[in-house]
């Protein structure tokens, strides 16, 4: 059960998630450390990604915990936590989805992306770092399209220190419920927030494009599509993509 996180603030990191890496590293108590920086010189995104934010404007953090959990099971960590940014944001009153594997949208327009790092030992989960890039008051993204903020959203800016006590007092909700293995009310809630489940959107796969809709994500978070011809298809991370 994760009671208090303990919050390491800092001006200037290459990436939040190379800093939690560097305490687990080195410390002997690393769980429930949260990972806060104005910014990043090397903020990181999935895969080969880049993770731009203008200094001290947005959520940049990394949040280490230390759940019992078995390696197949991490991918509830991030069904978690992509609940705890869309119940934050609901209570900003903005209805977010969450679009399979780690990208929070707002009308399609990305609020945040998740980048969790897991170190796993024989079959279990040592620890878990949970990055996180949650735009707050950023209104201009120097040209990158199809991005959005808080106070792009909602028309006002946010004091950042009080957002993130506010953020981090969700996560008796949601995180807990992934610690505590309650799996089935976790992949109901995901699910309920999980962006293409009810219309059919076009994907591109390794041979071609098509149309499909989202049926859920497996128990390996692979994601499960049906095209118009009714066929399922499976898909790992970075083997299919969201088009429109
Ligand atoms: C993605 O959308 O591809 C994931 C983006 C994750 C960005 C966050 S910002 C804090 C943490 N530190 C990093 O270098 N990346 C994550």
């Amino acid at each position: 059960m994760i009671e208090n996180f303990e919050i390491i603030h800092y001006k200037e990191v290459t990436s939040t998630n190379d800093i939690a890496k560097k305490i687990i590293d080195e410390n002997k108590n690393f769980c429930n450390k949260v990972i806060f920086a104005d910014y990043q010189t090397q903020g990181r995104g999935y895969a080969t990604n880049t993770w731009i934010s203008d200094y001290g404007q947005n959520f940049l953090m990394s949040i280490i915990i230390c759940p019992e959990l078995a390696a197949h099971q991490q991918f509830y960590i991030s069904k978690a936590i992509s609940l705890e940014i869309i119940e934050y944001l609901k209570n900003k009153n903005i209805r977010a989805k969450i679009k399979w594997p780690n990208d929070i949208l707002v009308n399609q327009n990305k609020i945040a992306g998740i980048l969790i790092e897991n170190s796993i030992l024989g079959n279990n989960i040592q620890s878990s770092i949970i990055g996180i890039g949650l735009n707050i008051n950023q209104v201009e993204f120097h040209g990158v399209s199809n991005v959005t903020s808080l106070h792009k959203e909602n028309g006002t800016a946010y004091d950042l220190t009080k957002e993130l006590n506010i953020f981090l007092s969700f996560r008796t909700k949601f995180l807990n419920l992934c610690i505590n293995k309650n799996f089935e009310e976790l992949d109901e809630l995901y699910f309920s927030n999980l962006f293409g489940t009810h219309n059919f959107h076009k994907y591109r796969d390794k041979t071609g494009t098509f149309q499909a809709i989202v049926r859920g994500v497996d128990e390996f978070g692979r994601l499960v599509l049906t095209d118009k011809k009714q066929q399922k298809r499976t898909y790992g991370f970075k083997e299919v993509e969201l088009i429109q």
